[in-house]
């Protein structure tokens, strides 16, 4: 009895037709991987995570082809203010500490608790806003593809664009 491979041949058996592994994250669910990954390896992030009361302190931890990998660390009261993503898609993955996220959306406003490894992936066009409401440190890793050159922030509750911005952490 044949059955296809040994009519066909063994497709997996010839190498040079298959598709090369990406070397590089390139879907979203293997960004949302990279930041579990680098969550993970809280020996690579934990001596970068610096607390400054005058800004949210942010480093980039990494780049690659169409993506890059920054630690945001927020003292008490720190907080994003309302803003979108320019043409990038993102994850937002907490490290330590609580953030309370405040996303605006075509069902109105939807308001959430990030605990260490939630993650939030999502869009462009997608507008929120990230506030360290908690009495402790909190640091998020932030993941976006392609790397983040333009955010707009928006009115406070209009969830319509106030002004055009530029990328400031
Ligand atoms: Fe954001």
């Amino acid at each position: 009895m044949n059955s296809d491979v040994s009519i066909a041949g063994d497709p997996l058996a010839i190498p040079h037709l298959l598709p090369p592994v990406p070397a590089y994250p390139v879907t979203v669910a293997e960004f949302a991987g990279l930041a579990r990954t680098i969550a993970a390896d809280r020996a690579r992030w934990a001596p970068r995570v610096r607390y400054d009361a005058t800004t949210r302190w942010y480093d980039r931890l990494e780049t690659g082809p169409g993506y890059e990998v920054w630690l945001l660390s927020w003292v008490p009261g720190q907080g994003s203010g309302l803003h979108d993503h320019g043409r990038s898609s993102g994850v937002l993955t907490v490290l330590d500490g609580e953030l309370t996220e405040r996303a605006l959306g075509g069902n109105g406003e939807t308001r959430r608790s990030l605990l260490p490894g939630h993650q939030r992936v999502f869009a462009p066009g997608y507008v929120h806003e990230v506030v360290n409401d908690s009495l402790e440190g909190a640091v998020s890793l932030h993941v976006y593809f392609p790397g983040l050159t333009e955010m707009t922030p928006y009115a406070c509750t209009s969830g319509k664009p106030a002004a055009k911005g530029t990328f400031t952490g």
